[in-house]
């Protein structure tokens, strides 16, 4: 068939052919938006892991700061109450080995706390109340247990949280921080 004899349908036919593209547009879009969805799915997984993994990091940091290391297991004998000047709190050790680190603020009104050791118990000089060497009351006005430090025995070394405090209404065995 000559040029001249072709049909308009020919013609229109191939003029629908002639201005179709050579690569599916569309198609294309589609792949460069999911690519696109790929990578920022990808960033933002990066993101979240190194966040999470900072945070863990920080918060370990975070349980391990206000620890001071006190002495060595040793130095403690069982049936002991002893003061440590820095971080001003006692180390009690109870007759059964177990340790306790014991705030020295009475819980009626703050009052600092002295160990009486020859009497074996603390005796508050302002309003009189006592506590034994675990911490407990003995004779009002107050009426909660002394606060504790978070204690942990690491290394044969007696280690005590300084900037927390846990506060208790008695004591209980489950305080006592054993070997
Ligand atoms: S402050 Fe200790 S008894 Fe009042």
């Amino acid at each position: 068939m000559t040029k001249e004899n072709k049909t308009e349908a020919d013609v229109v036919r191939q003029d629908n052919e002639q201005v179709k593209p050579a690569f599916p547009r569309r198609s294309l879009i589609k792949k460069i938006w999911a690519l696109i969805g790929l990578l920022a799915g990808i960033e933002l997984a990066w993101i979240g892991t190194t966040i999470l993994a900072s945070r863990q990091k920080r918060g370990d940091k975070q349980t391990d700061a206000g620890y001071i290391d006190v002495a060595k297991v040793e130095t403690f004998q069982p049936g002991t109450v002893t003061a440590v000047a820095r971080g001003g709190f006692y180390v009690s050790r109870l007759e059964d080995g177990s340790f306790l680190a014991l705030t020295s603020t009475c819980t009626h009104l703050g009052c600092a706390l002295p160990w009486d050791n020859k009497e074996r118990k603390f005796i508050c000089p302002c309003h009189g109340s006592t506590f034994d060497c675990r911490g407990d009351v003995l004779s009002s006005p107050a009426t909660s247990a002394l606060s504790l430090h978070p204690l942990r025995l690491e290394n044969g070394v007696v280690r005590v949280d300084i900037s927390r405090r846990i506060r208790r209404s008695a004591y209980n065995e489950s305080q006592a921080v054993r070997i």
